[in-house]
């Protein structure tokens, strides 16, 4: 029994080229010593340029993919390899993380590896890089039950969602993003959609209350 853990929809992109000769951008690509499509997307330091842009207040947030993910792989379950992780990316990147590793804690490493990463450069032999939706990422893992949180979802107890909805090869779905709701592309897959607290919480907050949840309640096998 493995849980699939997947960040959907997260703020985690290079430079879109319609932003490549922004001030902004061209000062922190200069900075780097790197050209403006190497670079992540990133709202502290590109929020102007950003205001052009599609989506973008759901964009352009490392830092909050960051603190999710080491969320994710400082839980026992994680570091028992009985957690798989995925980050979705916004663009319909899916970033597979090879079990069991350990991402920087540094901001700054995280920040580098992703650029690496999302150029193609050989970032990572422990990170691979596949365009793919969600849909197609749930056919790969062959998910036998797909559930979302979202505090629009049903407020319910631990122990009544993971004995309801977790099956075998179950995916937990919570959102990458700053702001707003999945789009249709997420929704329209989830089997269901759990709230765990009539607050908005942050997603490194969800993610270890739900892995927590899920050692604690699931079926032993
Ligand atoms: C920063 S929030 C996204 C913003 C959105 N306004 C919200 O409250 O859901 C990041 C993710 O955390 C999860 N989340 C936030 N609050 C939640 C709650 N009360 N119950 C379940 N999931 C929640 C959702 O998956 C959401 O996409």
């Amino acid at each position: 029994m493995l849980l699939y853990v997947v960040l959907v929809e997260s703020a985690l992109e290079l430079v879109p080229q319609q932003l490549w000769s922004e001030r902004s951008v061209l000062s922190s690509a200069k900075n780097k010593g790197k050209h403006p499509s190497q670079i992540l997307l990133d709202r502290s330091l590109h929020h102007a340029a950003m205001l052009k842009l599609k989506d973008g207040l759901r964009r352009g947030r490392p830092d909050l993919v960051h603190q999710a993910v080491l969320a994710v792989t400082g839980t026992p379950a994680y570091l028992k390899g009985e957690v798989k992780l995925y980050i979705h990316t916004y663009t319909n990147l899916v970033l597979d993380v090879l079990e069991g590793t350990r991402l920087p804690k540094s901001y700054f490493r995280f920040q580098g590896l992703m650029e690496k990463v999302l150029s193609g450069e050989e970032g990572s032999r422990l990170i691979k890089v596949k365009e793919m939706g969600f849909k197609e990422l749930i056919d790969q893992v062959n998910a036998d039950s797909v559930i979302g949180f979202s505090r629009k979802g049903v407020l319910m107890k631990p122990e009544e969602w993971v004995s309801k909805f977790v099956k075998e090869n179950s995916i937990l779905a919570i959102g990458g993003f700053p702001r707003g709701s999945f789009s249709p592309a997420v929704l329209n897959h989830l089997n269901a959609i759990i709230s765990i607290h009539e607050m908005p919480l942050e997603s490194h907050v969800v993610l270890s209350r739900v892995i927590y949840d899920y050692e604690r309640f699931r079926r032993q096998t």
